[in-house]
């Protein structure tokens, strides 16, 4: 029982294998992620973070171990088998279609049509906007449906990605560096919607190599190192200082103090 406040077990990876070729990226995982609870996944680059996560959102298949999906054996054979489950995930770059407006990337692969497959746009359009103002509560009048998401701020746009898991119901929402090469104010903004999702009670495993993003705003943090976990902290059992320490020591050493 690896959640932090003794609530369901939403994802369970264990003992998972993968290889590239020769290199093994993970070796002997166990992950968990618990029902309304946000896990910090941290380590260098290269630890096998992405890796990982890709095994859930179907992008990969492990080599060995297994998958439960609310207590269910599950294979994740493709992307669209993550999603009908209910897992999102927020990529900083891909997330949203840069040259077209929100209210078509709010809807995007889930477009209202009418019997004959005609769009209805303007039942969109009225939804976008609804969601826009009260669910991810954008309220600058710069910011309409009809914006063109290359107009938007990195944090907006990520802001916008998340708001849209949400309303579709997602029950955990993967951010996979999620305020790399951000300001710090768009930082922020992102945290806060990271916040929204516990809020609502959703999960989220959210990937950084910086600690200081993440401890914020997880519960738990699960440190990967060389495709190993190296190991877990619940937020109440660490601080932040510790945690950071803990990081050094372990690049510089190789262990966990
Ligand atoms: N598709 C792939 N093919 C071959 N090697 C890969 C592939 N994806 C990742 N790797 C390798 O696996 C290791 C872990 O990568 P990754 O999961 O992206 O780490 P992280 O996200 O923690 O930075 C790295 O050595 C990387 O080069
Ligand atoms: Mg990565």
């Amino acid at each position: 029982m690896a959640g932090s406040s003794g609530s369901s077990v939403l994802v369970d990876m264990v003992n998972i294998q993968k290889s590239f070729g020769k290199v093994k990226v993970l070796i002997n995982v166990n992950f968990q992620v618990s029902d309304n609870e946000i896990v910090g996944l941290v380590g260098d680059n290269g630890a096998g973070k992405s890796t990982l996560i890709k095994l859930i959102t179907g992008v990969h298949q492990p080599d060995g171990g297994d998958i439960f999906f609310k207590d269910k054996k599950i294979t994740i054979h493709s992307v669209g088998k993550s999603r009908e489950l209910g897992i999102e995930t927020v990529y900083q770059e891909r997330a949203l279609g840069e040259q077209q407006t929100l209210w078509r990337n709010i809807f995007m692969g889930r477009e209202k049509t009418n019997r004959f497959g005609f769009l209805r746009v303007d039942e969109e359009k009225a939804e976008a906007e609804q969601i826009l103002r009260t669910q991810m509560g954008f309220t600058s009048k710069a910011i309409t449906t009809d914006s063109v998401v290359s107009t938007l701020s990195g944090g907006e746009k990520q802001g916008i990605a998340i708001g849209r898991a949400l309303y579709f119901n997602a029950e955990l929402i993967i951010l996979d560096e999620p305020v790399m090469g951000l300001s710090l104010s768009e930082t922020r903004k992102v945290l806060d919607f990271v916040l929204d999702i516990k809020k609502k009670d959703k999960s989220a495993i959210f990937i950084s190599h910086n600690i200081y993003y993440v401890y914020p705003v997880a519960d738990r943090f699960v440190i990967l190192d060389r495709g190993k976990i190296a190991g877990e902290f619940l937020k109440k059992n660490i601080s932040q200082d510790d945690l950071v320490e803990k990081m050094v020591v372990l690049a510089r050493t190789g262990k966990l103090s």
